[in-house]
């Protein structure tokens, strides 16, 4: 008799991978997704497909029989295409040799944390954080350490001391998500810069999450601060992106990594004996969204834009509700006075008002208390699930 229980068959896989708590947003999407009428706020996509010069793009290619194996770092045309993008928008010049394609920004992500991280290693993530930064690290065996970050008059800040402090003879990096996922805090030019010097002084990487760069509210400026602007090339950071957002591209499962040059052949290396490397007609749609896809970012930002201010609108007119304008990415992460399980309230939200949503809990320290929207929606349907919310929590106070 060969056959083990589950227990054993569990038992017999590594203790990390074991622990690891299953995300809190795969938990709501796992308890509500297919109900009928749900209106799914909980995930960081909007409604609007693909754009279909997108999809022609990789059509094509299939038709054109591109269906063999291809670049690990990715085909020439998408990494030139990278790097004129990056012209465009950030202190350039950028050569190609620079990026590396993925599949989706989450590839990117696994890929920098194998890079850089042996067991024991810690990295610096200031919270609340979107959890597949830290849930990773913990799953190769490395510690995120969260620096939480104050909400204090409506308004989220960063402890930049607090951050200093965290940092000890094992940190091997700072990850930073700006603008930020959950919290929609964009950091300043002079957090990037008090960042970079402490990552110089430590001699230790930047994990820079600059996924909503161009999702970002000041109307003054095309871009939120980066990196890019203070750091030089060829020093520690790694930039980790997608087309998933810009472009509508969730389901597609395609992004990039930013590198310096050096550490080019351990990257490839990595790709080769994770994926070896994306599909072509996926990169085919890629290259034509960052040539032609200004004008579906420019409508898609209007559209977050107006979300916005009408959820801010709807939610501030509830006692007990409090949360900082988001000034970038499309997310409100809102308080709930007295809410103590975020996880709880999201199923019973799913389950009473049909509407998905995100518990803060999952965000990791100072998340807590807290729910998640992503606000990204067709203005009928935001409408219709921040009625539904609004009843919900009506109740609740009631
Ligand atoms: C901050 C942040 N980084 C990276 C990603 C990864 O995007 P994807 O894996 O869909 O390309 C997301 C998606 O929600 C995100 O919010």
């Amino acid at each position: 008799m060969h056959s083990l229980s589950p227990e054993q068959l569990i038992a017999g896989i590594r203790k990390s991978q074991r622990d690891e708590p299953d995300s809190g947003i795969l938990r709501a999407v796992n308890h509500g997704f297919g109900r009928d009428g749900l209106i799914p706020l909980w995930t960081g996509e909007g409604h609007l497909p693909t754009p279909q010069f997108v999809c022609d793009a990789a059509v094509e290619s299939l038709r054109a029989g591109e269906t063999f194996y291809t670049w690990q770092r990715g085909i020439p045309a998408l990494r030139a295409a990278l790097a004129a993008y990056h012209d465009r928008f950030w202190p350039g010049p950028f050569s190609p040799g620079r990026f590396f394609v993925t599949g989706g920004g989450m590839q990117a992500i696994q890929i920098a944390l194998q890079l850089l991280l042996d067991k024991g290693d810690e990295v610096i993530v200031p919270s609340p954080a979107w959890p597949n930064f830290p849930g990773p690290m913990r799953m190769m065996g490395a510690v995120p350490v969260f620096v939480p970050m104050q909400f204090e008059d409506r308004t989220w800040s960063l402890d930049l001391d607090r951050m200093r402090d965290a940092i000890g003879p094992r940190t091997r990096a700072i990850c930073l998500i700006s603008p930020s996922n959950p919290i929609g805090w964009v950091a300043s030019r002079d957090d990037l810069i008090a960042i970079r010097d402490m990552a110089r002084a430590a001699g230790i990487w930047i994990i820079a999450d600059e996924v909503y760069g161009r999702f970002q509210y000041d109307e003054t400026v095309e871009r939120a601060p980066s990196f890019m602007d203070v750091c030089e090339q060829e020093e520690r950071v790694l930039y980790t992106n997608t087309f998933s957002k810009n472009w509508a591209m969730t389901g597609w499962r395609i992004g990039w990594l930013q590198a310096p040059e050096a550490p080019g052949p351990a990257i490839e290396r990595i790709i080769q004996y994770n994926t070896s490397g994306t599909a072509t007609f996926l990169q085919r749609g890629a290259v034509a969204a960052l040539e032609q896809g200004d004008e579906f970012l420019g409508l898609q930002l209007a559209m977050a834009r107006a979300a916005r201010d009408r959820a801010a609108e709807v939610l501030g007119r509830h006692e007990g509700v409090s949360f900082e304008l988001p000034k970038g990415a499309f997310y409100h992460f809102f308080r709930l006075d007295g809410l103590d399980d975020s996880l709880a309230a999201v199923l019973c939200i799913i389950d009473d008002a049909n509407v998905g949503l995100s518990p803060g809990g999952t965000f990791g320290p100072g998340g807590e208390g807290f729910l998640r929207i992503c606000y990204l929606r067709d203005p009928a349907s935001l409408d219709e699930a921040l009625e539904r919310l609004s009843r919900w929590i009506a109740s609740r106070n009631g």
